[in-house]
């Protein structure tokens, strides 16, 4: 490729033909110095420094440096040509580090920096971009044709990382992005986060940059005050401020702003916590549905969410809705995450489909309020609803580990946290996916359609597209000016109705006992919401009603071990004939006898009762259960009682009377 080819296309190649070009061009120099006026000795070395030469003796230098430095002495040998040479040499230098030495150029002021923000000592920042010593020879160099400025130091409330913003002027106006302190004191990370923004970083100044970082702050501490940021939305409590982060938006006392990576799929979660429409708009459209309790329901929910972490223990309740298709499920999600924000899959709705470790990020993102996952058929498996629902139980993700640093061999991740109410829907009920009488105790299941005609889906799906946010934003509003004594008196509201529903749900069974804290969260949240605005429910809709009719009927099928006793009694039944009855009999049952059933007393074959529960969907370990509340008659240490059995005594399971009570 010829020279000119090379300068149309802005490429400079230096090939064998160009060096060898320039060793005779040097040789013919040095030999014909001798001959040389002072003048034209330096006119010649001066010729060296254009743009035909510099490229091509930067690469000789690289590729032949014994050679170079020799050409440099026999030139600094010429008299008078010691300050020429001593600038060729950091010229050429120069040229093959990529950085051109600084003009003669006035300092333009720099735009988007804080009143008095300064650079560095030995440090040059103006339009033009960053100028800094050469760490050869320390004259100043062009580093950087962008203005890079630290101008701004956050700390995160959580976690007590170290951020940092900075700001540049890009193609499209001026930029501003925090980054995490890691990134600006390593080259590497600062070209991969900053490398596609136009912010001047690239792999050959990158290490220079962080050093300027770090000189620029260290510079500038003073005039940069330490903001408070966190990673995740909801409640915030620190002796510098207090309130709660509704995605970008600040509630409370002093100030603290949301961090996430700009870009990022958090931001697209926490970007939907927002508003639009108006509140009369989404009143209007929420009251074609008035009429429907588990709409208020999902209302009270959606709210409720926020009080998790402030009243009680629980740091995670569940609220379910089941059913056939195209009853409004869906919709009613939408209306519960219209409370906070957009109500649109990928937004403040989630689809079942998501991973566990994603839902688990999502929760810890909007942390207090509501995560809402949409039709559980269509997760990935059954475990993995039955594993969140118990993780989200727990507020806090899966423990994990990492790779270890130093002597340890294994780390362990920091666990994403939470308090939230998840809601959720499905043509099965939650629970129908869990054995854990755990994550059952903290499920509210609502079977049915949420809805009564296709009119109230179409109208609200409509209207709460258009209108959103305001509800959730009053209340958090509402919420932030509580004093002390406003959440001590809420509190007491709450524990006296966790009274009034463990007390009436008593007879159903402790699960639905402990579901009763959850009835007293949603009846807090009524309150609160309508003390923001929002409508009562007209004459003869009761949602608090709907749910404590649904928490009983959950009540029977969330005890196990009893619907494990009646499936193996009604199992018994049916196989009657099988069992020896004490009357003598001329032939055994065809398959053998399963047990004996005299009067009131059955005994059954531990393997035939085994069999039976693995039948009915049950695992063995049930009979613990049945143990323990004195459900299997006992001698001495033995669960197991010796009967006759047609001709042979043999070892059965007895139920005792209680259990024949409740069996049957
Ligand atoms: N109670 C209802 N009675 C009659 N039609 C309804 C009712 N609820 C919803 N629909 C109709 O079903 C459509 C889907 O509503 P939506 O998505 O809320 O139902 P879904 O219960 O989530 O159904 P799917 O099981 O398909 O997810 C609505 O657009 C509406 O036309
Ligand atoms: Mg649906």
């Amino acid at each position: 490729m010829n020279e000119t080819l090379a300068d149309d296309l802005g490429l400079r190649v230096i090939g064998p033909v160009e060096i060898e070009e320039t060793y005779q061009h040097l040789d013919d120099l040095v030999a014909g110095l001798s001959s040389m006026t002072k003048d034209e000795r330096v006119e010649a070395v001066a010729g060296l420094l254009g743009a035909r030469w510099l490229p091509r003796l930067s690469a000789l230098a690289r590729e032949d440096g014994g050679a170079w430095d020799a050409y440099l002495v026999r030139l600094r040998g010429s008299r008078g040509l010691a300050s020429a040479v001593d600038q060729l040499r950091r010229r050429v230098r120069a040229e093959g580090r990529g950085l051109r030495l600084v003009g003669e150029k006035v300092a333009a002021p720099l735009a988007g920096v804080p009143d008095g923000w300064r650079a560095p000592p030995g440090w040059r920042v103006d339009a033009s971009g960053i100028w800094g010593p050469d760490p050869m020879t320390d004259d100043l160099v062009q580093l950087s044709t962008v203005p890079l400025a630290p101008v701004g130091r956050l700390l995160d409330v959580d976690t007590g990382d170290h951020h940092v913003r900075l700001s540049w002027p890009g193609w499209a106006g001026h930029y501003e992005r925090t980054v995490r302190q890691s990134v600006t004191v390593d080259g590497r990370s600062l070209v991969a986060t900053l490398g596609d923004r136009g912010a001047g970083v690239t792999s050959r100044n990158a290490s220079a940059l962080v050093g300027y970082l770090e000189a620029a702050l260290a510079t500038n501490a003073a005039r940069l005050p330490v903001e408070l940021v966190a990673s995740r939305c909801g409640w915030v409590s620190t002796p510098r401020a207090s309130g709660f982060l509704l995605g970008g938006r600040w509630y409370g006392s002093g100030s603290v702003a949301l961090q996430v990576d700009p870009g990022g799929g958090e931001e697209q979660v926490v970007e939907a916590v927002a508003t639009s429409g108006t509140w009369d708009g989404w009143l209007a459209s929420m009251s074609t549905a008035a009429d429907c309790p588990d709409v208020h329901l999902a209302v009270y929910a959606s709210v409720a969410s926020v009080l998790v972490g402030r009243l009680g223990t629980a740091r995670g309740w569940v609220v379910d809705w089941s059913g056939e298709t195209s009853q409004g499920k869906t919709t009613a999600l939408r209306v519960a995450a219209s409370v906070w924000g957009q109500p649109v899959d990928g937004r403040m709705l989630q689809s079942w489909r998501l991973t566990v470790s994603r839902a688990e990020g999502v929760a810890h993102l909007l942390s207090a309020l509501p995560l809402i996952l949409d039709d559980s058929k269509n997760a990935r498996s059954s475990r993995d609803v039955a594993g969140l629902i118990y993780q989200h139980s727990q507020g806090q993700a899966k423990g994990r580990a990492k790779p270890g640093a130093g002597s340890q061999a294994v780390g362990l991740r920091r666990s994403a946290t939470w308090s939230s109410v998840m809601l959720s829907t499905g043509e099965q009920s939650a629970v129908s996916f869990t054995e854990d009488a755990g994550s059952r105790a903290r499920c509210l299941c609502l079977v049915g359609p949420p809805l009564r005609s296709d009119r109230q889906a179409r109208e609200l799906t409509l209207g709460v597209l258009e209108h959103y946010g305001h509800l959730g934003a009053r209340v958090i509003e509402r919420l932030a000016g509580y004093s002390a004594d406003d959440w001590r008196r809420l509190g007491e509201s709450y524990r006296q109705s966790v009274e009034g529903w463990v007390g009436s749900l008593a007879e159903v069974g402790a699960v639905a006992q402990r579901l009763g804290a959850l009835l007293a969260l949603l009846e807090v949240a009524r309150d609160v919401a309508e003390a923001v605005g929002y409508p009562e429910p007209p004459e003869g809709v009761e949602p608090l009603t709907r749910a404590a009719e649904a928490v009983r009927a959950g009540g029977e099928d969330a005890d196990r071990p009893l619907a494990a006793l009646r499936a193996v009694c009604e199992l018994a039944t049916r196989h009657q004939d099988a069992f020896d009855d004490g009357n003598a009999r001329s032939d055994a049952p065809s398959g053998g006898y399963l047990g004996r059933w005299e009067g009131d007393e059955i005994g059954i074959l531990p393997r035939v009762v085994d069999e039976w529960l693995a039948r009915a969907g049950y695992d063995a370990g049930i009979r613990a259960r049945w143990r323990e509340r004195g459900w299997l008659l006992q001698r001495g240490r033995d669960w197991t009682l010796k009967r006759q059995v047609g001709t042979r005594r043999v070892r059965l399971l007895v139920l005792t009377p209680e259990a024949v009570a409740a069996g049957f």
